[in-house]
This record gives structure tokens, sequence and C-alpha cells, in this order.
């Protein structure tokens, strides 16, 4: 499949000067980038552009900060980024002022310079106009270069209103990541399974209602599980039930049982049996039953041994795999089995492309992986822009880049 939009190799940029909006919304830990996935995923755009002899001007969010707060700052991205490329990032604390326009300036042919988090200025989230015009105006660039994938779902100034500025092409890394995702949604190898889990199904309408349409399988874990259990009848106890999902699981199984009749349990799968605790605790113990046994007293906070079978032999049979939400309370070693064995599945199954959604999903993956998500197909550098895409809308960062 081709990408829709003009990339960075349809334009001439030898010896160019670009402004990259790239999304280093990353965790920082004591100053220091804690996860450096988004880094490290931008780098073959700006390799690409450094080898065309082109003079780099970055750009990105960290955070929701109010205002200027430091907390919040690049710097630490910046001097990460370097250590990576092994070549000096020129880190300005500014975004559209004077010092941001002479440190751009000043910089050498073939340099690289990083402007101030884009939300520390209200404007950024405004889409505004004037706003995006400053950064053109900072940036004095040829072209704009989209790569920040885990925000093209926003219609920000950086995202949006600078399109109008500058001839605007995507960059390596979101063309890789809306091919790959967009693929597997729509011509996967079958069977194609999905696998959701997380907190909420609110939050996954859209894409659980997708997957019900386009894949062979649909296995539900998380927390979200617990809302089809009690959808079913089944007491979860006093596990965290969204009591006013019921019209949008009607609306599922009307379609499930639309495409597969009665077999519609066997294509939504549901736990059998859970992983229960009296609390939410780090001391917690792991106790295990069949979802018919959780008492009243009990929260289920992950899959049972039975149902870690039933899914991993699913996904071990199947062509493709789209993995979204955690299984269980993943950041608690004791109800982390789900998502472990998941994960394990995946990792050695090489021939089943597997894509693993971003935001926690990825989170817990990287953690788990000794090869940092080279164990997988595709670890996704987007939370809400990779659910965005596999639920079918259209990305306003995406949307407005020149047409291929
Ligand atoms: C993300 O982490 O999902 C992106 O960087 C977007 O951040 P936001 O949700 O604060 O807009």
């Amino acid at each position: 499949m081709g990408f829709f939009k003009k990339t960075v190799r349809d334009v001439p940029l030898q010896g160019k000067r670009v402004f990259i909006r790239v999304d280093y919304n990353v965790p920082l830990k004591d100053g220091q980038v804690s996860d450096d996935l988004r880094i490290r995923a931008s780098i073959p755009t700006l390799q690409y552009l450094l080898d065309q002899g082109c003079s780099l001007v970055l750009m990105s969010h960290l955070g929701r900060p109010e205002g200027h707060d430091l907390k919040y700052s690049l710097e630490p991205t910046a001097v990460r980024l370097g250590e990576l490329l092994q070549k000096e990032v020129i880190f300005v604390d500014d975004i559209v002022g004077d010092a941001a326009l002479q440190a751009v300036k000043k910089a050498p042919q073939g340099s690289i310079v990083m402007l101030q988090n884009l939300r520390f200025d209200t404007r950024e989230e405004e889409d505004d106009e004037e706003f995006a015009r400053g950064l053109a105006r900072v940036a004095q660039a040829d072209y704009f270069v989209q790569d920040g994938f885990g925000v093209v779902h926003r219609a920000h100034a950086s995202t949006h209103a600078i399109t109008m500025q500058l001839p605007s092409v995507s960059g390596l890394l979101l063309e890789k990541e809306y091919v790959t995702i967009t693929e597997a949604m729509e011509n996967p190898k079958r069977p194609f399974v999905s696998v959701l889990g997380g907190a909420k199904v609110s939050d996954k309408v859209k894409v659980v209602e997708r997957f019900v349409k386009l894949a062979d399988s649909v296995l539900i874990g998380g927390a979200m599980a617990n809302t089809f259990l009690a959808y079913k009848g089944i007491n979860v106890g006093k596990s965290k039930v969204e009591s006013d999902q019921k019209e949008v699981l009607d609306g599922v199984y009307a379609a499930a049982r639309e495409k597969v009749g009665d077999a519609v349990d066997k294509f939504v799968v549901l736990p059998t049996d859970v992983a229960v605790a009296k609390e939410v605790s780090e001391a917690a113990a792991r106790d295990e039953r069949s979802v018919d046994d959780i008492k009243e007293d009990e929260l289920a906070l992950d899959i049972g041994p039975q149902t870690i079978e039933v899914f991993c032999s699913i996904v071990e049979n199947a062509g493709t795999v789209i993995w979204n939400g955690p299984l269980g309370l993943s950041e608690l070693t004791n109800f982390s089995h789900g998502s472990a064995r998941m994960a394990l599945s995946l990792a050695t199954h090489p021939k089943v492309t597997s894509i693993v959604g971003g935001g926690d999903t990825a989170d817990f993956v990287l953690k788990w992986d000794t090869k940092k998500g080279g164990s997988f197909t595709h670890v996704s550098t987007g939370g809400g822009a990779s659910l965005d895409l596999m639920a079918g809308n259209k990305l306003p960062g995406v949307e407005a880049l020149l047409d291929a």
C-alpha cells in the first residue's frame, strides 16, 4: 500500500532548511528521558535529512503544561537526541521570539536546532494562525515535515496551521505508522485477531466497533472486560463497571450476531476466569477464579490462567494481531500475567504480524521486551493517534499535508 501523502522522499531537499514536528512527549525522571522510544523512532527521518545536507529545526510539545513551566522543558530530549545521533543539538529556551530566531540564523549548515515546548504558548493548542506564522518566521525553512505521529490526531498550530505557511510533507515515521496500521486493518493476513484491553469501553467504542466489523476474533481483557461481563449478567463484585455503556454493547453484540450468528461468544471472546484481589495495591495477592465465582468484595484485576491459554492459542494461530490495551492492571506485577503472556506469545511467533498500539500497551511491552520493542512487527509511538487511526478517523495532521 502506498501512502496518500507526499513524503520527504518526494521533494528536493538537498541542502535545504527543514522544519520538523516530532512528538517528543516522553516520560522524564530526575530531569532525564526515561523512555526514548519516540526519540529513537524519529531518527530515520532526521538521519535521512542530515544525509542530504539539510539544516534542521525541530519542534515538539511535552506534557500539558500551564504556561512556561520548566518542569516540562524539552531540553532533556535535546540531550538524548544528541546522544543518539552523536551530534550537537542546539537547544533554545524560546519558541517564536528573537532568541529562537537568532539561534536558527546563527546555526551552521547541517546543524540541528530544537525549540522549546510549543505548549508553553497557549496559541499552539488553539491552532492559531499568528502563532504558526511566528513559527515559520523563526524556522525560515523551505519545507515543513510532519513526523510526530503521536500528535497528528490534534489540530494544533504545529500540526495544522503551520501547513498553510510552508509546503508540508510527511516524515518516514509518520508514513510507516500510517501505512503499517492501515494495512493491518484493511488488508490483514488472516485470521485477523484484535486484542483489546485497558480501562474503559467508552475510550474505545469506535475501535471496538471497527474491529467487530473487520477482525476474525475480538479478544476482550483488562478492566473493560468487566463491563462486558456485567453486560452479560455476570457478577463482577467490586470491579468498576461502566453501566452507561449498555447501548454501545447492544450495538456491538447486534453487529457481531449479524456477522457470525450464534457463534458470537467465540467471536467476541471474554474472560472465563480472572485474577482478583480485595484492593488495588502492590502487596495484593493474586487469587484466581472462574468469572462465575467472583465475590462481592473482590475486584477482577487480570485475566486468569484458562483465559490466558485461550487468548494465547488464538493469537499464536493468527495471521495478524493488533493489540491495544493491557489485559490487566499491568503496573502491578501480580496482575501483569495476562499482558506478559500475550507479549510472549507474540514475541515467540514471529510469523504472526504483531502490531502493538501505543500508550500503556507500548509502555508495557517496552519494559517487558529485552529487544526494546524489536520482538514485535510494530510498536506504535502513538496513543490517541493510533486509536483514532484504528477507529478509521481522519487525522487532521495527516490530512493537512500535500497529496501524493
Ligand atoms: C500523546 O502522548 O498521546 C501525544 O503526545 C499527544 O499528547 P496530548 O494527548 O497531550 O495531546
